[in-house]
């Protein structure tokens, strides 16, 4: 055992930190890097972990990432999501079951496999931007949740059933605006027979019903081979010859679906109305987008959209658990303490993105941005799977935006705050922006 004490941190009782980091978690970061430097400790109570230990430099991201997934687990550091995503989900596993799982999905994410999906995303992103009219003032995270989720029913899950999907989405809503109390009802059971405890579990019941309909229908399809969604895939994958490669099981299927069903949506959907916010505030950038927009410039369009999810925090961090007592950038850290990369900080590094609190989607053109810098989707053997699906359906929305509606901020807008829901980042006012038809100029 590592006799080391913690790198510094605050000295305020673990309770204070807990609330901090649940509500003012940008505030709680700069200000503990300003005093301590740009490694330090924080003692937090669950759900958080008890020593979280925070970094935010390249060479220690780097090492973090490139750990061996033994000695550091990331699905451990998941683990309250059981209750939703269940045992076998992507996120929560380690090691043998992660890496097993992970090579059964990647196929899906590929490229090849993006390509495949580009022109379903196109006829969703229209179909949505079509409601929005010309002078009316639109809630873009609201719009952007109901587009994402939407793309990631019909593309991942395949749902082409337009009654399941009306049944599903608000299901899966409800989830994603999760009230705290219920992280109760997983420690004291009991209460899960009373109010909104059981409101909850009686939702998660009916979608698994759903998602179990589902599943024995697909399997039963008489074209799976034939189908590109993600469901449809992971059904046909496996010959059973090789244990390492058995088919999914039903279970597994379960829990694959809801992580990538809620993983997939809300992340995309705050950086896509961040992305609105910043296009709106500057005139001069939406035109050179919309140029792109035009010209089928996606490159442009895309560095719009990474240049949002650097500014803005999407996901705040990525955590992984020392199974061993490890050493990081020369510090000894002791088995149990969570090392978290602190996706914050490292954004807004001077160092790395001169100008950092500037909006200058340049930076991802001019081949300025160096490696363990930009670190929206984490990294390593973690790596989320959906990046490039990700940056793949934001493109097409922005495009699908800029060809159609001109943004503006909303009379008296000031900066938009930042806000936390759940895990997700999102802007706090819903980043509203005023659309006038572009074909009304
Ligand atoms: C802007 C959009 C998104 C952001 C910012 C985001 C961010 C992240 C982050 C930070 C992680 C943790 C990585 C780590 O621990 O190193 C992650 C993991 C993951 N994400 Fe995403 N994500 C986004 C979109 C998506 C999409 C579209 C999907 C699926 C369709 C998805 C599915 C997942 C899954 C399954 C994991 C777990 C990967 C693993 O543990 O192996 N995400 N994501």
């Amino acid at each position: 055992m590592v006799t080391t004490a913690y790198p510094p941190g605050p000295p305020l009782p673990r309770a204070v930190q807990s609330a901090l980091y649940a509500k003012w978690r940008g505030v709680l970061l700069r200000a503990s890097a300003r005093r301590y430097g740009e490694v330090f400790s924080l003692r937090l109570v669950a759900p958080y972990a008890e020593n979280l230990v925070v970094f935010s430099r390249p060479e220690h991201i780097r090492a973090i990432f490139a750990a061996d997934p033994a000695d550091l687990h990331a699905g451990e550091g998941n683990r309250l999501l059981i209750h939703i995503m269940g045992e076998h989900s992507l996120l929560l596993t380690d090691e043998d079951e992660h890496a097993r799982a992970r090579r059964l999905l990647m196929p899906a994410f590929v490229g090849s496999s993006l390509r495949g999906y580009r022109t379903l995303v196109d006829a969703i992103a229209k179909t949505h931007v079509d409601r929005w009219a010309s002078g009316s003032t639109v809630h873009t995270l609201d719009r952007m949740n109901d587009l994402t989720l939407d793309v990631i029913m019909q593309v991942v899950f395949g749902l082409t059933d337009e009654n399941r999907r009306a049944e599903l989405a608000p299901r899966l809503r409800r989830i994603v605006n999760i009230n705290p109390i219920i992280f109760f009802g997983w420690k004291y059971p009991r209460l899960r027979r009373f109010g909104p405890w059981k409101r909850f579990d009686d939702n998660q019941n009916a979608i698994d019903e759903l998602l179990y309909n589902e599943i024995v229908e697909r399997r039963a399809h008489p074209d799976l081979d034939g189908r590109s969604d993600v469901l449809s895939r992971l059904l046909a994958v496996g010959s059973g010859e090789n244990p390492a490669d058995a088919p999914l099981s039903d279970a597994e299927l379960r829990d694959q679906l809801v992580t990538l069903l809620l993983a997939g949506h809300e992340t995309t959907a705050s950086a896509l109305s961040w992305a609105c916010h910043e296009l709106a505030a500057h005139p001069d950038i939406q035109e050179r987008a919309r140029r792109a927009a035009h010209d089928g410039d996606e490159k442009y369009l895309e560095a719009v959209l990474k240049e949002a999810m650097r500014l803005h925090t999407v996901i705040a961090a990525t955590g992984r658990k020392l199974t061993r007592d490890y050493t990081i950038g020369g510090i000894d850290l002791p088995k149990g303490t969570v090392v978290s990369t602190s996706i914050l900080l490292a954004h807004h590094r001077d160092e790395a993105f001169p100008d950092a609190l500037s909006f200058r989607p340049e930076r991802f053109l001019d081949g300025e941005v160096a490696a363990n810098t930009w670190l929206p989707f984490g990294g390593g053997v973690r790596r989320c799977i959906g990046a490039g699906f990700s940056l793949m359906e934001g493109t097409a929305v922005l495009r699908e935006i800029l060809t159609r509606q001109r943004l503006s901020l909303p009379p008296g807008a000031g900066p938009e705050p930042d806000g936390i829901r759940n895990i997700t980042h999102v802007p706090r006012r819903g980043a509203r922006v005023v659309v006038t038809s572009a074909a009304a100029d």
